[in-house]
C-alpha cells in the first residue's frame, strides 16, 4: 500500500481532468500500490475485425474461455498467455473487436460500440492497461504519411459541440493518454500526436475547423470514447493509430482507407507486438 493525495492520482492518470479541477479539495487516500504491480493483463481493443485479424494470427489467440461473446453486444473476444523475449515473460491480451452490427451485418465501428466493448471487457477482465489500436486518418499539414503509426498523446471528441459555456470542454472530452516516456525512448519509429474522435469518415468543414483547434494529427471514430470509459475504470490507457489515408490531401478518404486497410493491419501487426513486448514484464510506472 502506499499513501497518494487525491490530487497526485488524477495528474498521473487523468491530468486534464486534474488540471480543470483545480479548485478541488485535497484529500489523502489510501490506494493499493497498483502502478508498481508487474503488468499481467492487458485488453486491446481493436474496432474492426480487417485491423485485428493480422494481430489474432500472429498471436494466435483463441475465443476467450471467459468471455468470448458479451451477448447482446455483438463484441467479440479472442484472448492467449503469451510469453515475451528470451527471459519468456508471460502476460495475458484479452483483444476484443467490436463485431458485427446485427441489423446492416457490417463491423460495429464508431463511438457507442467502442465504449460498450470497453465497459464489458474492462468489467470483465479488469485488465492493468487497455490499448485502443486500430487505424486513422493522418492530416499531412502535421507529417502525417501513409503508413505511419501513433502513440497518441491525448484525444478528444471533434463533433461534440455544446455551446454553452458550461459544456464546451465536456463536449470536447480531452483526455491525456497514460505517459510512457520509456517506451517512447525505445520505440522510435513511433510518431507522437493528438488524436480527434467523431462519429464520421469523412469531415464536413465544420468537422475540419474543430479538429485543427484540437490540434488534432489524426483522426479517427473511437479513441475519446474508449478513453473517457478508462477514466471512470482508473484503467491505464494506451493509445495506437495506423495511418491509412490522409484527411487533408486529395484523395478521397473511403477510397484511400480501403485501399490501405490491409497496409495498415499489418503495421499494427509490427508494431502492436513491441508496445506489448515492451509493458511485459513492467509496471505502469516503468513504462
Ligand atoms: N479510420 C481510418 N481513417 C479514418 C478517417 N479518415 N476518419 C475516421 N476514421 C478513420
Amino acid at each position: 500500500m502506499r499513501l497518494y493525495t487525491f490530487s497526485l492520482v488524477c495528474e498521473r492518470y487523468f491530468p486534464f481532468t486534474s488540471r480543470i479541477r483545480h479548485n478541488t479539495t485535497q484529500r489523502t487516500i489510501i490506494m493499493p500500490d497498483e502502478e508498481k504491480r508487474t503488468i499481467k493483463t492487458i485488453a486491446v481493443l481493436i474496432a474492426m475485425e480487417a485491423e485485428a485479424e493480422p494481430l489474432i494470427s500472429s498471436f494466435k489467440l483463441r475465443p476467450c474461455p471467459k468471455s468470448h461473446h458479451h451477448a447482446p453486444l455483438p463484441s467479440v473476444v479472442r484472448s492467449g498467455e503469451i510469453a515475451f523475449g528470451e527471459e519468456n515473460k508471460a502476460v495475458e491480451i484479452v483483444l476484443v473487436t467490436c463485431g458485427q452490427d446485427s441489423t446492416h451485418s457490417v463491423d460495429s465501428v464508431g463511438t457507442v460500440n467502442a465504449a460498450l466493448c470497453a465497459y464489458e471487457v474492462l468489467k470483465t477482465h479488469a485488465p492493468d492497461v487497455l490499448i485502443n489500436a486500430g487505424t486513422a486518418g493522418g492530416f499531412q499539414s502535421k507529417g502525417c504519411e501513409i503508413g505511419d503509426v501513433f502513440l497518441v498523446s491525448e484525444v478528444k471528441f471533434h463533433d461534440r459541440r455544446i455551446p454553452i459555456p458550461t459544456f464546451t470542454s465536456y463536449g470536447i472530452g480531452a483526455i491525456e493518454t497514460l505517459k510512457t516516456p520509456n517506451m517512447r525512448a525505445e520505440i522510435t519509429s513511433l510518431k507522437s500526436g493528438i488524436c480527434s474522435t467523431g462519429n464520421s469518415l469523412d469531415a464536413t468543414d465544420v468537422d475540419r475547423e474543430m479538429m485543427l483547434q484540437n490540434d488534432a494529427s489524426v483522426k479517427e471514430m473511437e479513441a475519446a470514447a474508449v478513453a473517457k470509459v478508462c477514466e471512470m475504470f482508473k484503467t491505464p490507457f494506451v493509445c495506437v493509430k495506423a495511418i491509412t489515408d490522409i484527411v487533408d490531401g486529395p484523395h478521397a478518404t473511403e477510397t484511400e482507407f480501403l485501399e490501405n486497410l490491409a497496409m495498415a493491419g499489418r503495421r499494427l501487426q509490427e508494431t502492436v507486438p513491441k508496445v506489448l513486448e515492451f509493458m511485459s514484464g513492467k509496471s505502469v510506472a516503468d513504462l
